[in-house]
């Protein structure tokens, strides 16, 4: 009989949550190991609603620190008494400015991490990893669409980890032939379930482009900054590829699936993208139309260490893993939306109900 049982480091976040929905509801049962620093346990009860679970043992939580050397061994021993068959890999921080200021911190946490869960799987006989890897490896070296063949090159010390554990990974699989490694390149998650219950609930000021609309939109930002509109673009502004967060949980079950198939050994990369690029203000446009609220903006410098364009070439996963994005543009934002507007200060409402 096949082994169900899965890992999920970081499965709390917003990545994390929609892939456990998705294990869940694929007959998968989880054990999530969380330290919840940028993530809030209420998510999991989400992820418990949306796919009426009512077999708990379905869905376990290890509340640890996978990085921490304190952590280290309650980890390891949990896993190997878990026995899973595998994990799926999301445990780390991301946000590219502070790795900028604080690299050793991210350099530490996010490798650490990923020795941990390796150490953990390697003792417990389930040499099984999807890593969310990210396409932020491939630098400005490339023109678009870009494949899983284009240039590598980190520009920043978030993105270095996200190679450097691609290249442990691809290592350790060239150390066992036991194992087998998905390395997931993502390009722009955003939306969210269909429900609403769950949802990207950034800490502080967002970063990212969607995040930043969104909370204009409901009110919790004047108006959004867009980061220049001199770049050789068609309407000047910066063009990415954004992925419905659902569209991508899926390609972690597909990965899982690829595998679990025997023969299917050592390491793997796929581009998980649409292949589709969308201007900063195409993505205005669209949010302002799913949400009919007005998106205030004004044109400023650009950031540092933007570049022009990127988007996927996907069509690896797709002749793969069988995997494929479905979700639109104005799928994307009407979720966005839908998560925004029933949760207006995320999670938050929870624990404190006067951020708005
Ligand atoms: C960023 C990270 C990348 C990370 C990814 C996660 C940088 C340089 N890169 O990618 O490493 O993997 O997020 O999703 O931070 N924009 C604005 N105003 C804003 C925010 C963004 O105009 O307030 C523009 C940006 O200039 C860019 C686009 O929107 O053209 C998307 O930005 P963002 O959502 O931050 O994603 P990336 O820069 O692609």
């Amino acid at each position: 009989m096949k082994n169900n049982r899965v890992i999920v480091a970081g499965g709390a976040g917003y990545i994390g949550s929609h892939v456990c929905v998705d294990l869940i509801n694929n007959g998968y049962d989880l054990l999530v190991i969380d330290d919840f620093s940028n993530s809030s346990p209420e998510s999991l009860n989400r992820v418990r609603e949306i796919t009426q679970l009512t077999d708990q043992s379905r869905l376990g939580l290890l509340q640890a620190d996978l990085a921490s050397p304190a952590d280290y061994q309650k980890i390891v021993d949990t896993i190997k008494l878990y026995k899973p068959a595998g994990a799926i890999h999301l445990a780390g921080l991301k946000a590219v400015g502070e790795s900028v200021a604080e690299p050793g911190r991210y350099y530490r946490i996010n490798i650490n991490a990923t020795h941990t869960l390796i150490d953990g799987l390697d003792q417990a006989d389930g040499r099984m990893i999807v890593f969310s890897s990210s396409a932020t490896v491939y630098g400005d070296h490339n023109k678009s669409p870009v494949d899983e063949t284009g240039r590598t090159g980190p520009t920043n010390p978030y993105g270095q980890t996200k190679f450097f554990i691609e290249q442990i990974l691809t290592d350790t699989a060239i150390s066992n032939p036991h194992w087998k490694i998905c390395n997931l390149r993502y390009f722009n998650p955003v939306g969210a379930d269909v429900s609403g219950l769950i949802g990207e609930d950034p800490n502080g000021i967002p970063n990212n482009l969607f995040p930043y609309i969104a909370q204009v939109a409901i009110g919790r930002r004047e108006k959004l900054s867009v980061y220049g509109d001199d770049y050789p673009t068609p309407d000047g502004t910066g063009i990415r590829d954004y992925i419905h967060v659902c569209d991508l949980a899926n390609g972690h079950v597909k990965a899982l699936n690829f595998l679990e198939q025997d023969g299917n050994n050592g390491s793997h990369i796929f581009n998980l993208g649409t292949g589709v690029g969308v201007s900063v203000l195409d993505a205005v446009k669209a949010f302002e139309k799913a949400s009919g609220k007005k998106v205030p903006y004004e044109i400023i410098q650009r950031r540092e260490g933007d570049i022009a364009e990127i988007y996927a070439d996907a069509s690896q996963a797709n002749k793969i893993l069988g995997w494929q994005a479905t979700r639109t543009m104005d799928d994307m934002c009407r979720d966005h939306w839908h998560w925004q507007s029933q949760n207006p200060n995320g999670y938050g409402d929870i624990k404190d109900d006067n951020k708005l």
